[in-house]
């Protein structure tokens, strides 16, 4: 049998579609959240459920036991990541783990201040094997931050203006993680993953339009009113900032590369927006 493969931030967008695709290829697979109660309801007795926390070093060791290979999610709400990541990292490598597939940002060579950078800094000089997947927005944004305002106004309120996104589906992202955690030849690698297409939110409101048969409309606000508009949703002050700042990035036309490395990688077309909407139409309804 072979070494089983963890999963950090299982119960979230990638960490799940990961286990999904790990579990479907009957790899032995431990999945890992702060509250392991949620892992069996959602993937069932199958996949070996384990409490963890990155800040908690209690839960570590069960983590982390007879693992080679696993997924590095940073989860959003951590910014701080040498207080609150960096002693989970080292505990992993000390236990045994060689090699760390790490979900990351495109673009985060240019960009030093931002978590991910930090994390890529880090592995790369402890001297682990190592796969960074530089991705692309998550088309999924649209069915978990962006859900409601589509479902309940039929409107996308984020502020960029007529700048184009590759958006990516996170199940191209699990794939390529999944074969970077299960095939020879990926560590030292940095991939960036993007879908095959960048749409401006005025042609992702029209793909909406079309595939839930109602009109969906991109309002496409100043930088502030989208700001007001989340403090007043309840966002934390810095959560909103961050998000404005990656939205002005957009806008300024950061997020519009196109790459073939899934086509590359998985030997197939990255989802497509339209498909992806087809397959999450009943979350808009
Ligand atoms: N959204 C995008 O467009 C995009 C694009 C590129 C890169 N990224 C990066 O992708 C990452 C987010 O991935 P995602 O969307 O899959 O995450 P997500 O859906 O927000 O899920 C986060 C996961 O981490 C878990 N978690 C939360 N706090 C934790 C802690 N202290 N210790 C261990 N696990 C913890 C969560 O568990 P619970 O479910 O119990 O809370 C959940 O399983 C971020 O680093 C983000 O910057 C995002």
């Amino acid at each position: 049998m072979s070494p089983v493969i963890f999963v950090s931030g299982a119960t979230g967008n990638v960490g799940g579609a990961l286990v999904h695709e790990l579990a479907a290829q009957g790899r032995a697979v431990r999945a890992g959240s702060p509250d392991p109660e949620r892992i069996e309801p959602i993937f069932g007795r199958a996949v070996e459920a384990v409490g963890f926390d990155f800040t908690d070093p209690a839960t570590y060791a069960a983590a982390f036991e007879g693992v080679e290979r696993m997924f590095l999610v940073r989860p959003p709400q951590i910014g701080n990541v040498e207080r609150d990541m960096f002693p989970a990292i080292d505990a992993a490598a000390a236990a045994g783990v060689k090699h760390f597939v790490f979900l990351s940002l495109i673009g985060v060579e240019q960009v030093k201040r931002v978590p991910h950078y930090r994390i890529e800094q880090r592995l790369t000089e402890m001297g682990v094997q190592t796969t960074f997947l530089r991705c692309s927005f998550f088309m999924q944004n649209l069915a978990t931050a962006l859900r409601a305002e589509i479902r309940d106004r039929s409107e996308i309120y984020v502020p960029v203006g007529r700048g184009k996104t590759s958006f990516i589906d996170v199940r191209d992202i699990a794939a390529v993680a999944a074969l970077a955690l299960t095939k020879d030849g990926h560590a030292g690698q940095a991939y960036h993953l993007t879908g095959a297409e960048a749409l401006d939110y005025y042609e992702v409101a029209d793909l909406l339009t079309e595939v839930l048969g109602r009109r969906v409309v991109y309002r496409n606000p100043s930088a502030l009113g989208y700001v007001l508009r989340r403090l007043r949703a309840g966002d934390p002050p810095a959560f909103a900032l961050v998000t404005a700042w990656l939205y002005h990035n957009t806008r300024e036309g950061m997020a519009d590369i196109i790459t073939n490395d899934v086509q590359r990688l998985l030997g197939r077309e990255p989802v497509s927006m339209r498909q992806f909407i087809e397959d999450y139409a009943a979350l808009w309804k």
